[in-house]
């Protein structure tokens, strides 16, 4: 099939791309003008494993980046739109980059277009973009609008498009749920995966996805459904963090205990630092607004962002309790991006975290493998950036880690202890198991455990805890 990406941020890019490794002719536009250029140079603009890869192979073949965003339209039977939708300062999804899509797809329009949603947008979108072509002249019969809500998860988000747990669509008639079913047949009967350059599947993922055939306004729904219900989970393990450690409890112990019930499930139940992201806090302000709009108050998801907010100042006040004063201390970062896996900063809980400690009259130096670029064009020079994790915390007055990345959860703990001006580790996602940092003799503080406090009496309770 032939088919136009307009947006080429993370979830048009590599949806394009994938669609393009799936046997499409794919045209990805965009109105940034300096991104296309950067992608046809070869620059991939994220860092997400294996998207250099397919771009080298489909680039210049099957998938092609365009300014042209109005002649890539008209020559286009099917349009993927995967615009931004940031949130205003009510809490409701900005749609007006939608809707300024939808009416140029309309004023070009010649012969029959099949327009599939794959923003993250509000219940009702689907009807308003409709509404939009026919109020700028499009028949009916012309054309479709179908949700295809996009669950890919930065850091993996090629293999969660290529080898997803579930596809949903949501469309108004056979005509475009068939074409649906033909663009994502690769993947729905798994020949794919047999193709010998195929991508592999993950551990763990669905041999073949669910394909939920539904309405527009179902489709919609589950997407935002999906998104708070996880960000509700991740608040939820953290309000249980919270009263482990008034406690005495171990919340990886409490963790092992609700996520082995199969009705719970293991995932999104790591405690820490809170959600980040351009996803969960967007998309939990824009459900509630959109509740909100439809009369019903669903006061469930504010709680659940207090919490998220709230964890980051816990932290910062555990930071100043492990150091007694926060005023030119020398800290040392591991980690700038909002998870593991990824560069993307936006509504990184770290960056937050930073910004507090940096208005404590804290001084910084950082190191995040994949995130420091676009740090500094935030930060600039508020901050010093590291070569590597060690010469991070070369001197440093004590170490945090605030994001997720394996190699943080693999450094020699000796050598840490070795670099560090205070044995002191502050680790605001959990990485390692307290019994690891006694044996290395470090000062440990985590979330939802004791602290472990070497030079102090409550080692020896927290060392006993751990131990049981
Ligand atoms: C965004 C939303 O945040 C997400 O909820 C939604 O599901 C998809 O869009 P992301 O791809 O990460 O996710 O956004 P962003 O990186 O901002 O990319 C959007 C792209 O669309 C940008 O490159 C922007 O230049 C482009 N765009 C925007 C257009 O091409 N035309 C427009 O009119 C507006
Ligand atoms: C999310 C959804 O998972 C994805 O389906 C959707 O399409 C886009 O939004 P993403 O934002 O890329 O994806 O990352 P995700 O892995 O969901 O993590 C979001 C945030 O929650 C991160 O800051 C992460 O560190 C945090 N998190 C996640 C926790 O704090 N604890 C957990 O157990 C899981």
């Amino acid at each position: 099939m032939r088919i136009c990406v307009i947006g080429s941020g993370y979830v048009g890019l590599v949806a394009a791309t994938c669609l393009a490794e799936i046997g499409h002719e794919v045209v990805c536009v965009d109105s940034d003008l300096e991104k296309i250029a950067r992608l046809n140079e070869g620059q991939p603009l994220i860092h997400e494993e294996f998207l250099q890869e397919l771009l080298s192979r489909h680039h210049k073949g099957r998938l092609a980046f365009s300014p042209a965003v109005e002649a890539s339209i008209r020559d286009a039977h099917t349009i993927f739109i995967a615009v931004g939708t940031p949130c205003t300062p009510s809490g409701e999804a900005d749609l007006s980059y939608v809707e300024s899509v939808a009416r140029t797809i309309a004023q070009l329009s010649e012969g029959y277009k099949l327009i599939i949603e794959k923003s993250t947008v509000p219940v009702y979108t689907n009807d308003w973009i409709e509404r939009a072509m026919v109020m700028n002249g499009r028949d009916h019969n012309g054309f479709d609008v179908v949700s295809n809500p996009e669950f890919l998860r930065e850091g993996s988000a090629v293999t969660d498009f290529l080898y997803p747990d579930r596809i949903v669509v949501g469309s108004r008639n056979e005509r475009a749920a068939r074409s649906m079913r033909e663009i994502y047949k690769p993947i729905i009967d798994g020949t794919y995966e047999l193709q010998a350059s195929a991508v592999p599947r993950p551990e763990g993922s669905r041999q073949k996805p669910f394909y939920i055939e539904t309405t527009p306004q179902s489709a919609e729904l589950i997407k935002h459904a999906s998104n708070s219900f996880l960000a509700l989970k991740i608040s939820f393990i953290n309000a249980v963090a919270n009263i482990c450690e008034a406690v005495g409890a171990d919340v990886e112990h409490v963790r092992e205990g609700l996520g082995t019930d199969r009705r719970i499930g293991p995932d999104f139940l790591r405690a820490g630092i809170g959600y980040g992201g351009s996803c969960f806090p967007k998309d939990i302000a824009a459900f509630r607004a959109a509740a909100h709009a439809c009369g019903y108050e669903l006061c469930l998801l504010d709680q659940a962002r207090k919490i998220n907010e709230d964890q980051r100042f816990r932290f910062v006040k555990k930071i100043r309790k492990a150091l007694w004063t926060l005023k030119d201390k020398n800290l040392a970062v591991l980690g700038l991006a909002f998870k593991g896996g990824t560069d993307d900063i936006r509504q990184s809980p770290a960056i937050e975290i930073i910004q507090s400690l940096i208005a404590e009259g804290c001084k910084i130096i950082a190191y995040d493998p994949a995130a420091m670029q676009r740090t500094r064009a935030v930060l600039g020079s508020a901050i010093r950036y590291a070569t590597d994790s060690y010469d991070a915390m070369n001197g440093a007055d004590a170490l945090l880690i605030l994001t997720d990345w394996k190699e943080f959860g693999m450094l020699d703990l000796q050598k840490v202890k070795a670099c560090l001006r205070y044995p002191i580790v502050l680790d605001g996602r959990n990485v390692y198991k307290p019994s690891e940092m006694q044996k290395a003799g470090l000062n440990y503080y985590s979330v939802g455990r004791l602290p472990l406090e070497i030079s102090h009496s409550s080692a020896k309770r927290a060392s006993a805890l751990t131990q049981s």
